[in-house]
């Protein structure tokens, strides 16, 4: 099992960036945290983050035939980039975004994420925790996907026989 982790703009300013919106834990910190429960739980992490639009797109394509999920906190993206939700959509790979605060409890223009509203799941609020939830609920989205395909596969050998 595979999972990418995608961070989008000034999430590499963790830890200095409005610590009490965002909190003190630097963004190396929540990604080693990620990788420890990736190592016990045998599973392979790839972790990205960039200030720039299209290489978020370009990282998200690069998950096709690769990644059995994505991790993805857009940032400020969620709430202006058709670009990254078209590539979220396009390589239609279970994904779920984090938000380190609730954007819905704060300004009007946070509220509305255009990203979210083609993952499988969203999460937001908890501070650093989420991308520990989000990790979670990925490797249960993914067995579940896997166990269906298995179930399938063996249904049609029973046809085939
Ligand atoms: C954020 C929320 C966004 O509105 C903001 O632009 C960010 C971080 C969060 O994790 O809470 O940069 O995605």
């Amino acid at each position: 099992m595979k999972i990418v982790v995608i961070q989008g703009p000034n999430l590499n300013m963790l830890g200095v960036r409005e610590q009490h919106i965002y909190g003190p834990m630097k963004l190396e910190e929540i990604h080693a945290q990620m990788k420890n429960f990736a190592e016990q739980n045998e599973i392979e992490i790839e972790f990205f983050q960039s200030n720039l639009e299209g290489e978020i797109v370009d990282r998200i394509q690069e998950c096709l035939g690769d990644a059995h999920g994505i991790i993805i906190n857009p940032a400020a993206y969620s709430h202006t980039s058709i670009a990254i939700r078209d590539a979220i959509a396009a390589v239609e790979i279970p994904t779920i975004e984090v938000h380190l605060s609730n954007i819905h409890a704060r300004e009007d223009f946070r509220k509305k994420s255009l990203t979210a509203e083609v993952c499988a799941g969203v999460i937001a609020g908890v501070g650093p925790f989420g991308y520990h939830l989000a990790m979670i609920g990925m490797t249960q989205i993914i067995s579940e996907i896997q166990a269906m395909q298995e179930a399938q596969a063996q249904a049609e050998q029973g046809q085939n026989a």
